[in-house]
């Protein structure tokens, strides 16, 4: 074939494909078998790798993914991602109708769908190619996992038609189906791996994998539920959703126009009963109102839409027996009590344990050993025990006595005043803190550091690290001492370790494990101080002068330097060439594009919280503060802004910015 040939060849693959996937994958028929799928897929894929010159992302062949690790970018959202007001009873509906009647003299109709229980996930379209695909995020930044999205057979990387928008964004839930569920953790047992928890988090796991060629091997889908956007096809959500079908796109049949609330409750009992023959999760009803003007006119609230909610179905709940208590330590020495239960079937995962959080929650609802309880399934991996059944308890049952002792080093417990947990104070010599600490230290927000639980555990429990400053004094032959480890996988962990030296001081600073010291307040600290030696040498009360760092972190921070074996840390990572200082860095000079500039925020924000807005000035290296004064560079001002400010700014000659103004500045 000459080039000509094999390029027309390439397109006519690249479009049966597309249209193979969406038969297959959207309206669940197959036209050819899987065999002759994979021959064409194989025929493109040794064509494009011969054409390199015409490569497409959208291609058919990108769906395989690829073993390169991927770096999430953040990235905000063109609309931020609002989340649902909940409502659990007929009471709080009326309350939804009468509000939305108030506002809306005119006629208006609900729309009902079912609330799908997965990962919610923004994909941008350009000219009907998928261009983009966010995560939730905090909101308004998300994690750009397009590379993960393109693996999902059931979105389209090319729409049909011609009739869509130049640019929108269509939204909707990355979900795993009930049986490609069981499939996966049927294939985990036979090989002796721990079995997922449950389909909602494997699928938000999924979505954050640095590996794209395994999530291509994950059962998930996608179902779409809103459009967003400047030129949408019409005025109605239904109409654009029935729009969004034929583009290609997987907009679920459960879909009900209703015209009144009585309507709506009919659709939710209905489903409230049949959720249980559904083949995938869901959690609720949302309902929306369907006319965009009138969604406009309700507007929203700084997390959600006053235009829509949702009906969230009562989590089912059994009855057990609970066998026993374990006590987990954690990496900073909290103890959470576990209760192991007699397995039972919930909501289809069988159920072993539940957390019981702390000693208050055991004594509040007076749990003892051999109680029957009742276990509920809440937002969390493992369930939550909410009752316990008392007049089934035999006379020698006895009020539990919490635990005075560390289950792991024997250490006392302490309890500090005001936290609701008891905590083992011997942070230096027991060891699941130990290797919890050198876990955080080597995460991914961290050193980012490729080594999994089992080689933390490995390298402690052989005495080659004491402490994760160690890690960087590790030899490849210390690595190959290790059970399971050969050449490649040894050079790769001290490859690893070399290149997180590269990491800036911000996240060397996160990843001590500093009590109270997330991200944010680690960048904040260093945007301050500069260099480790200030931290170490900085009093409470100077440290508790930058702004947003409080006494409890500034005691936090003292107290880590005030320990020995921690200063020892710290002058072993100096020695390896780990970053102790802010660099500016020029090539990530996104991240600081506010430059320490001070903004002051006043007023209401029409796109975002004022919350949000003032982690968007930090992360871009600027600083919020409360008042103003000759040092404010910027006033971000949204409507209704006290006028005592705007007077004080207009004396000072400080330049007043809008929300979109201020959004243009980190974004160009
Ligand atoms: S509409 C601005 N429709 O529920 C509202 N959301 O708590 C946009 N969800 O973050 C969302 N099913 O992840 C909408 N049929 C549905 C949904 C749905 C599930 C999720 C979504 C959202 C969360 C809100």
């Amino acid at each position: 074939m000459n080039k000509d040939k094999e390029k027309s060849r390439i397109d006519q693959i690249r479009n049966l494909l597309h249209h193979y996937n969406h038969q297959y994958y959207v309206l669940a028929k197959s036209e050819i078998s899987d065999f002759e799928y994979d021959l064409l897929l194989k025929e493109l894929i040794d064509l494009e790798t011969k054409n390199p010159d015409y490569f497409d992302p959208n291609s058919p062949s990108q769906r395989v993914g690829s073993d390169s690790n991927l770096e999430f970018e953040k990235e905000l959202h063109s609309f931020p991602m609002l989340s649902l007001d909940n409502t659990y009873s007929k009471e709080e509906l009326y309350d939804f109708e009468s509000r939305n009647k108030k506002l809306l003299p005119e006629d208006y109709e609900y729309i009902c769908e079912l609330k799908y229980d997965g990962a919610s996930i923004s994909l941008r379209y350009e000219n009907g190619l998928l261009t983009r695909a966010l995560t939730r995020g905090d909101a308004t930044l998300g994690d750009n996992v397009t590379a993960n999205i393109k693996t999902i057979k059931s979105i389209p990387l090319k729409l049909k038609g011609t009739d869509y928008p130049v640019d929108f964004e269509i939204r909707g839930e990355i979900f795993i189906p009930h049986e490609g569920f069981d499939e996966m953790n049927k294939i985990r047992r036979a090989e002796g791996e721990p079995e997922f928890a449950n389909p909602r988090n494997t699928a938000a796991g999924s979505l954050k994998m640095q590996n794209s060629s395994i999530v291509a091997t994950r059962p998930l889908d996608c179902f779409l539920y809103y459009m967003i956007g400047k030129d949408l096809p019409s005025n109605s959500h239904y109409e654009n959703m029935q729009c969004a079908r034929n583009w290609g796109f997987k907009v679920p049949n459960i879909i009900q126009k209703c015209k009144n609330l009585e309507e709506v409750i009919q659709f939710i009992e209905h489903w409230d009963i049949e959720r249980k023959n559904l083949t995938y999760d869901i959690d609720g009803i949302v309902i929306k109102i369907d006319n965009l003007k009138q969604q406009q006119k309700l507007g929203m609230t700084a997390k959600s839409p006053r235009w829509a909610t949702s009906f969230k179905f009562k989590a089912d709940q059994v009855k057990t027996k609970l066998l026993s208590i374990d006590y987990q330590v954690g990496r900073t020495g909290a103890i959470t009590p576990v209760a192991n239960l007699e397995p039972v079937l919930l909501a289809g995962t069988t159920v072993k344990r539940a957390s019981l959080h702390n000693s208050d929650q055991i004594n509040l609802l007076d749990i003892r050993v051999n109680d029957f309880v009742y276990v509920e399934k809440g937002g969390e991996i493992i369930p939550k025990i909410v009752g316990v059944e008392k007049n089934s308890r035999t006379a020698d049952s006895k009020t539990l006595e919490y635990i005075n002792y560390c289950p792991e080093c024997n250490t006392e417990l302490v309890r500090l005043e005001g936290e609701a947990k008891h905590y083992c104070p011997n942070e230096t010599g027991c060891s699941p803190q130990i290797k919890g600490r050198i876990e955080h230290f080597i995460s991914r927000k961290a050193m980012n550091i490729g080594a999994a639980e089992a080689t933390v555990e490995a390298l402690v429990d052989s005495g080659l690290i004491k402490d994760s400053a160690d890690l960087y004094f590790l030899t490849k032959e210390d690595i190959l001492g290790l059970e399971r480890f050969a050449e490649k996988s040894a050079n790769n962990l001290i490859e690893s370790i070399e290149k997180s030296k590269n990491i800036p001081f911000h996240r060397v600073l996160f990843a001590l494990g500093i009590r109270f010291v997330g991200e944010t307040v680690a960048k904040t600290i260093v945007s301050e101080l500069k260099t480790i030696e200030n931290i170490k040498n900085a009093s409470i009360e100077e440290l508790i002068e930058i702004h947003e760092i409080g006494e409890r972190i500034a005691a936090s921070i003292v107290d880590y330097f005030s320990i020995d074996i921690n200063l020892n840390i710290i002058d072993k990572l100096k020695i390896s060439g780990v970053q102790l200082e802010f660099i500016e860095d020029l090539n990530d000079l996104s991240e600081n594009k506010l430059n320490g500039q001070s903004f002051v925020i006043s007023g209401t924000f029409e796109n975002h919280s004022r919350d949000e807005l003032k982690e968007l000035i930090v992360k871009y290296g600027g600083k919020n503060t409360g008042s103003i004064s000759a040092k404010t560079n910027y006033l971000l001002a949204g409507e209704n802004i006290g006028p005592s400010k705007l007077e004080k700014v207009k004396k000072l000659k400080i330049p007043i910015i809008s929300e979109e103004e201020f959004i243009k500045m980190i974004k160009d």
